[in-house]
C-alpha cells in the first residue's frame, strides 16, 4: 500500500508529542486559573464574518490564510484561524456584556493556510486568555504577567524576550499613518511588491516586513511612539511602570505592529531565538474595538495567545508516563483470570497494562522496555495457590502477593506504603 500522509501542514500527535502538548495546555490552564481566568471553549468553525471584519480584510490571515467553506445550507463558514474574535462573539451571543469583567481561558486547534515550516503549521494549537471589561493599563499588565508566568512555569522564560510597543488609539494611529505614508511614498518604487500594495491597504504592516529592501527603508521611518497623543502615551507609560514594578523585563520594539487589525494601544510578543524563523511563542495586545466590529457595545479588552507546538518544541518534555503495573499471565490458561484482576485493579485507580500476546519472556521484555516498575506474574500454579509473584522491574526483587488482598495491597505498595 502506498504510504498515506496527513495533509500538508498538519501533524499527528503520537503519544510522546501528545504528552508534551498536554503538559503545555494543562500548565497554561493552571497558570491562567491562578490569574483568575476560567476555561471555556467555542466551536471550531464560525460564520465567516466573525473573522473578516475584526481581523481586517487586508490582513494576511483573512486575505490569504482562511479555510472557508459553504455548508449544505448555504452558510459561509470559516475554520477559526484564532480564538479572540470567537471568544468575543460568544460573550455577545450569551449576553454577558453586562457582567464584567470576564476573564476567559481557551485552548484548541486553529487553522491557517500558511507555508509550512518548523513551528508553522496549517492546523496548530493555541492556548489563550482574554480579559474583557477593564480599559486601563493594569489589565494589559495582568495579561502580560500571566503570559510571562506561563513561560516561567514551562521553564522557557530564560530563552524568551518580551517585545513591547504601543499602537496608540485611533487618533494617534491616524496621525502616524499620515507621517509614515509621507515618508514611504518617497521610496515607493524601492519597496517590495507586497509593501507597495500595503501602502494603500495597511501601511503599518510594512513596518514588520521581512524583505531586505523594505527593512532598509523602514529603519529610517518615523516612529509610532513619537505620534502618540497624551492619553495613549500615559496608557503606555503606566503599563511600562507596572511591568517594572513586578520585575517583568521588556524591550521596546518600534516595529512591532502585529498581524491583525483589531489591535490598539498595547502590542506585545514573547520571542525566542531557539526556534529559528518562527520565534514568536506568545503574542497579544489590546483590542478595544473588536466588540463593536462584531455589532456589540464598546467593550475594552486585552489578551494573549500562545502557540502550543512552539512551546512544546521549546520545553523539555516529559516522555509518556508508564503504567503503574503490568499483570502478566505466565501461560495462556491464566489470561482470563489476569484480565479479571486487571479490571479490578483499574477500578481501584491503578494504571494497569495486560500484555495479551507473546510468551512470558517476550512479555517481560516489552514491559521492561516500556519502563513499567512493577509486574505481577501469575501462572496456573499461582492461581491454584491463590498467589502471584510481584517483581520490581528495576531491582529484580520478587515477593509473593496473596491474590485475595488485591487490589488494596497493590494500591498501597505502588503508593509506597508497603
Ligand atoms: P497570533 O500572533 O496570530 O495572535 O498567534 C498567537 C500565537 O500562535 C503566535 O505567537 C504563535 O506562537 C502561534 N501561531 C500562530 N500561527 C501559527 C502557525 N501557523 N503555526 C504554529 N503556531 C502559530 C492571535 O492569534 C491573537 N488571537 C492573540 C490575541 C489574544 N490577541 C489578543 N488576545
Amino acid at each position: 500500500m502506498e504510504k498515506i500522509n496527513p495533509p500538508r501542514g498538519t501533524a499527528d500527535l503520537l503519544p510522546a508529542e501528545k504528552a508534551r502538548h498536554n503538559l503545555v495546555i494543562d500548565l497554561a490552564r493552571e497558570v491562567a486559573a491562578r490569574y483568575g481566568f476560567a476555561d471555556m471553549a467555542t466551536p471550531i468553525f464560525e460564520f465567516t464574518e466573525v473573522f473578516s471584519r475584526p481581523l481586517g480584510a487586508s490582513s494576511d490571515v483573512v486575505s490569504k490564510e482562511t479555510y472557508s467553506l459553504q455548508d449544505r445550507g448555504g452558510a459561509s463558514l470559516t475554520l477559526r484561524p484564532e480564538g479572540t474574535a470567537p471568544v468575543m462573539r460568544a460573550l455577545l451571543s450569551a449576553g454577558l456584556t453586562q457582567q464584567l469583567p470576564q476573564k476567559l481561558f481557551y485552548s484548541g486547534p486553529m487553522f491557517r493556510y500558511e507555508r509550512p515550516q518548523k513551528g508553522r503549521m496549517r492546523q496548530f494549537h493555541q492556548v489563550g486568555a482574554e480579559l474583557i471589561g477593564p480599559g486601563g493599563p493594569l489589565a494589559d499588565a495582568e495579561i502580560i504577567a500571566c503570559g510571562a508566568a506561563l513561560l516561567d512555569a514551562l521553564g522557557v522564560a530564560g530563552s524568551c524576550v518580551l517585545h513591547l510597543n504601543s499602537l496608540g488609539d485611533s487618533e494617534s494611529r491616524q496621525a502616524y499613518r499620515t507621517a509614515l505614508l509621507a515618508y514611504l511614498e518617497k521610496y515607493r518604487s524601492d519597496l517590495s511588491a507586497d509593501s507597495q500594495r500595503r501602502l494603500t491597504s495597511n501601511p503599518l504592516r510594512i513596518l514588520d516586513s521581512k524583505e531586505a529592501a523594505d527593512r532598509a527603508i523602514v529603519a529610517e521611518a518615523p516612529l509610532l511612539a513619537e505620534h502618540l497623543n497624551s492619553d495613549s502615551r500615559a496608557h503606555f507609560d503606566q503599563l511600562c511602570s507596572a511591568l517594572d514594578a513586578a520585575g517583568i523585563s521588556w524591550q521596546m520594539d518600534h516595529r512591532l505592529v502585529r498581524g491583525l487589525d483589531y489591535y490598539c494601544h498595547t502590542a506585545f510578543e514573547f520571542i525566542t531565538d531557539g526556534l529559528g524563523a518562527q520565534g514568536t511563542v506568545l503574542g497579544g495586545g489590546r483590542y478595544d474595538g473588536l466588540s463593536e466590529m462584531l455589532g456589540g457595545p464598546a467593550l475594552p479588552a486585552v489578551g494573549f495567545a500562545a502557540g502550543v507546538e512552539r512551546l512544546a518544541l521549546l520545553a523539555a518534555g516529559p516522555e509518556t508516563k508508564p503504567v503503574d503495573l503490568a499483570i502478566i499471565a505466565a501461560d495462556e490458561e491464566s489470561l482470563t483470570a489476569c484480565f479479571a484482576l486487571a479490571v479490578k485493579c483499574r477500578a481501584a485507580g491503578l494504571a494497569v497494562d495486560l500484555p495479551l500476546s507473546g510468551n512470558l519472556s517476550k512479555k517481560m521484555k516489552r514491559v521492561n522496555q516500556a519502563g513499567v516498575r512493577q509486574a505481577l506474574i501469575i501462572g496456573a500454579a499461582e492461581l491454584q495457590a491463590g498467589t502471584g509473584q510481584l517483581r520490581d522491574m528495576q531491582s529484580g526483587a520478587q515477593q509473593e502477593i496473596k491474590l485475595q488482598q488485591l487490589p488494596d495491597r497493590l494500591v498501597d505498595l505502588i503508593a509506597g506504603k508497603q
